[in-house]
């Protein structure tokens, strides 16, 4: 395994020394808040950010606010999957979700507050205005009804989606935040379309990737590994590659998914070390 641990130590850092009040009334909704971002999650996408900015030769700590800004909406999205109108789960990164902590009312506010603290956050980031404003839009796109909110519109109303359908939703659900995590960080490197278009393949795939191999670990994981419930998506009735195709077809799959991302990667002119490290690990990856 050879994830980006660099870089994630530098995500991690980061994250711990973001305070967003001084608030003595609203110290809770903070705690909460920082309860789930600061967990412990495998932080993929504020690393895929940052492998993208050493890809371009650019400085790591320019782009720590926006890979932050990412980790904050990733992390809000968890708490209301998890919460009992969603998913209703009871186990999030290895501890008792924030509904279970905080009880239900905070959770809300605490995802609520994650998501508003991220697009303030991406905002603020210096430098070309329009650049930082285009990140901006990437991610609030990418989070809204075109994406993961749209996705997990999808994911909770659907029923005996079709193989298409499934991609279509995933790719929505959790394949967009992937996707904008290089290309928040291309629009804000100020890089030109045309050089844009092997890391958005890339990217793409990764989004697949990611998903088939977290619908093979709901089932062959463990709660312990996985830190959180194993099974979740058999008892929701899900449909997932592994319902669809079978664990075998599934894994055939995320084979041929990895083997698309590394080869749109080899068309990227950079420092893809990386980025094709990061690629392996979601690949590899057993949590
Ligand atoms: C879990 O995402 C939720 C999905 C999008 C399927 P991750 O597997 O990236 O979770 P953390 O951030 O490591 O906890
Ligand atoms: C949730 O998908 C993805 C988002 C939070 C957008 P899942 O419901 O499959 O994620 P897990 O399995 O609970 O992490
Ligand atoms: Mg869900
Ligand atoms: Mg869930
Ligand atoms: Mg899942």
């Amino acid at each position: 395994m050879s994830y980006p641990d660099d870089l994630r130590e530098q995500v991690d850092r980061h994250l711990e020394s973001i305070r967003f009040s001084e608030e003595a009334a609203t110290s809770g909704l903070e705690e909460a808040m920082r309860y789930s971002l600061l967990a412990g999650g495998k932080r993929i996408r504020p690393v895929l950010c940052l492998a993208t900015a050493r890809s371009l030769g650019r400085p790591i700590d320019e782009y720590l606010d926006i890979a932050a800004a990412l980790e904050m909406v990733h992390t809000y999205s968890l708490v209301h999957d998890d919460l009992p109108a969603m998913d209703d789960d009871e186990l999030r990164r290895g501890k008792p979700t924030s509904h279970i902590r905080f009880g239900e009312a905070v959770a809300i506010l605490a995802g609520d507050g994650l998501f508003a603290e991220a697009m303030r956050t991406l905002a603020a980031v210096p430098g070309d205005t329009a650049r930082v404003l285009e990140a901006v839009r990437l991610v609030a796109g990418a989070t809204g009804v075109a994406g993961m909110v749209g996705g997990q519109y999808v994911d909770v109303t659907a029923e005996g989606l079709d193989a298409d359908q499934l991609l279509r939703l995933h790719s929505l659900k959790t394949g967009r935040l992937i996707e904008v995590s290089v290309e928040s960080a291309l629009a804000y490197g100020g890089v030109a379309a045309a050089e844009r278009a092997p890391y958005e393949r890339f990217a793409r795939e990764l989004g697949v990737l990611f998903q088939i191999v977290d619908d093979i670990l709901d089932v062959t994981g463990s709660d312990e590994a996985l830190g959180k419930p194993r099974g979740s998506d058999e008892r929701h009735g899900k449909v997932t590659y592994v319902s669809l195709y079978g664990l075998d077809r599934a894994g055939e799959l995320a084979t041929a998914s990895h083997d698309s991302a590394i080869a749109a990667l080899d068309e990227v002119e950079g420092r893809i070390e990386s980025l094709r490290s990061v690629a392996d690990y979601i690949y590899r990856r057993e949590k």
